[in-house]
């Protein structure tokens, strides 16, 4: 495995604190001029940087099992998609750290760039959602991370590269603690107290719904979600790395209840806003290697 250049974000643990930036790409740009742009990216081991498919199309590439964030119908909810051309993600203990290396970067895209949206997202205790349960317990570790969040190619330009989703969602917290705490561990999965998965849990308990070597085939991904908090309201920002689409739109589809009609007890509670896939291609003697696009 050449897990060595892979971007850092990708199997580092969950940041402190994470600003992710959406930028849109602007028209009429060329692609010697775009190659230019992002050639000039300071890359660090603090910044994650993905390509949405439409800069990807630009340079008349494909990348097999990447592709824009579908927007689906659940049973009784929405998936909705936002995708963006390019996602920054500023990773920092110190906040100020990370507002000065948004300003930089935004400076050096913004002849070609627009911002779509701006995410702030934290750490709770050690890697809560802000319900209080544990998040990422069941990811994978080592080498089998690796093996679900980085693409292995012969194309040394594509070879630990990842796909970065990004999907937003929106809690109601009170409307979740207004279940009793045995109904609350029924939707998740597992008990808030110690952690435990629930033998006797419902087929709608989130856990249920994703457990990943219950697919056909096993559909692992590394989750990387954080907290948000702000003027618009709270939740998770869901983020994972993955070599192809295949496992999180799996997880999804039976999530919203497409296989079979049984939909996550999450959406008791919660709702997705926002939706996108980006690719991060790989680095280079501590650059972005972007010999694919070439
Ligand atoms: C409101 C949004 C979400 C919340 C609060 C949430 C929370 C959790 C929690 C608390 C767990 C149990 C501990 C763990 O193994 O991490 C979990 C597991 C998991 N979640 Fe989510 N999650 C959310 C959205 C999603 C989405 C959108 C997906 C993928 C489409 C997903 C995929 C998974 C997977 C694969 C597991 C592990 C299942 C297993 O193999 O046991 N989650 N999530």
């Amino acid at each position: 495995m050449t897990s060595g250049s892979a971007q850092t974000s990708v199997l580092a643990p969950v940041p402190q604190h994470a600003r992710i930036i959406e930028f849109i790409l602007n028209p009429n740009i060329s692609t010697s001029q775009l190659l230019e742009v992002l050639e000039s990216i300071a890359y660090s081991e603090k910044i994650l940087i993905g390509f949405g498919p439409d800069i990807i199309e630009l340079f008349e590439k494909k990348i097999e099992g990447f592709h824009a964030f579908q927007s689906y119908q659940g049973i009784g909810c929405t998936i909705p998609e936002t995708q963006a051309s390019l996602a920054v993600r500023i990773e920092n203990d110190d906040c100020g750290k990370i507002a000065k290396d948004a300003r930089e970067l935004t400076a050096t895209l913004s002849s070609f760039f627009s911002i779509a949206r701006t995410q702030n997202t934290f750490m709770y205790l050690d890697g809560h959602d802000l319900t209080g349960y544990e998040d990422g317990t069941e990811n994978p570790k080592g080498d089998d991370a690796e093996k679900a969040a980085l693409i292995s190619s012969t194309d040394i330009g594509l070879n630990a590269s990842s796909i970065f989703t990004v999907q937003r969602w929106d809690h109601d917290i009170s409307a979740f603690q207004k279940h009793p705490q045995e109904q609350q561990d029924h939707i998740i999965g597992r008990r808030l107290s110690d952690n435990e998965e629930l033998d006797d849990a419902p087929r709608f308990a989130h856990v249920k719904r994703t457990a990943q070597e219950s697919f056909e085939p096993e559909a692992f991904i590394l989750r990387r979600s954080m907290p948000w908090s702000d003027d618009k309201g709270e939740g998770l920002v869901f983020m994972c790395f993955s070599a192809n689409l295949y496992a999180f739109e799996a997880q999804l589809k039976r999530m919203i209840g497409l296989e079979d009609n049984i939909v996550d007890g999450l959406f008791k509670f919660s709702t997705p806003s926002t939706g996108a896939h980006y690719w991060c291609p790989p680095i280079k003697d501590n650059q972005l290697n972007l010999n694919f696009l070439k």
